[in-house]
């Protein structure tokens, strides 16, 4: 990752926080409890925003040091206790059935083995999980999907391997977990997909 990449993305993304995200994400994660494990944390953008009462503990996993440097004081400022491991989704160190719920948001466009993740995340967490999701997702308007496609290359190369035109939904139900919920923002280039593991 280069240098520059965690303190640009919280500039970049403070906006779009302020706009819309932040409602978002703390809507998400009240439907959080007990042990929670995060996938890609990054800079803990969603740190703030766990509910103390339900949220026991959270497991943040994050492979890249200095996501992990900057998330440290919003880590420190959390009212749940959060614990961050240094590793990929698609090989956690938990043991089986470990999690009560799951949360990730913005991360599936990145993971570069995302079906292998998901199936980690079954694994770890209990049956019958809550298993949320915020995640943007290739469009389904054709000329939009398409020009996600032609985009995807250059946009890739300046934002760390981001898939701009992934189908994150189908990898969910190919992976085998039971959706819910799907609410579109934003004509569909985002989606809260809310899932439990079986
Ligand atoms: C776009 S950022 C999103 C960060 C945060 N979840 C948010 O909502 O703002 C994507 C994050 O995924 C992390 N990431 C990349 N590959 C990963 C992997 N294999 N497993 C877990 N996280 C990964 C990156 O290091 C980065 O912190």
């Amino acid at each position: 990752m280069a240098i520059w990449f965690p303190g640009a993305y919280d500039l970049i993304m403070s906006p779009l926080e302020k706009l819309k995200f932040n409602h978002i994400r703390k809507e998400l994660l009240q439907g959080l409890k007990g042990r929670v494990l995060e996938i890609g944390s990054g800079t803990g953008i969603n740190f703030p925003f766990y509910p103390s009462g339900t949220v026991e503990q959270v497991d943040a996993i994050e492979p890249d040091q200095m996501m992990i440097e900057r998330s440290e004081q919003r880590r420190k400022r959390s009212r749940v206790p959060i614990q961050i491991h240094q590793q990929s989704a698609e090989d956690l160190s938990f043991a089986d059935q470990t999690f009560d719920s799951v949360v990730a948001t913005l991360v599936f466009c990145t993971i570069p083995d995302p079906m292998k993740a998901l199936q980690e995340v079954r694994r770890v967490s209990k049956p019958g999980a809550p298993v949320l999701f915020f995640e943007h997702v290739r469009m389904e308007q054709p000329i939009m999907g398409k020009m996600q496609d032609f985009l995807n290359p250059l946009w890739r190369r300046f934002t760390d391997g981001c898939q701009l035109n992934r189908n994150t939904l189908a990898l969910i139900k190919d992976a085998g977990f039971t959706v819910n919920k799907v609410q579109p923002y934003y004509k569909g280039l985002f989606l809260v997909i809310e899932c439990v593991n079986g």
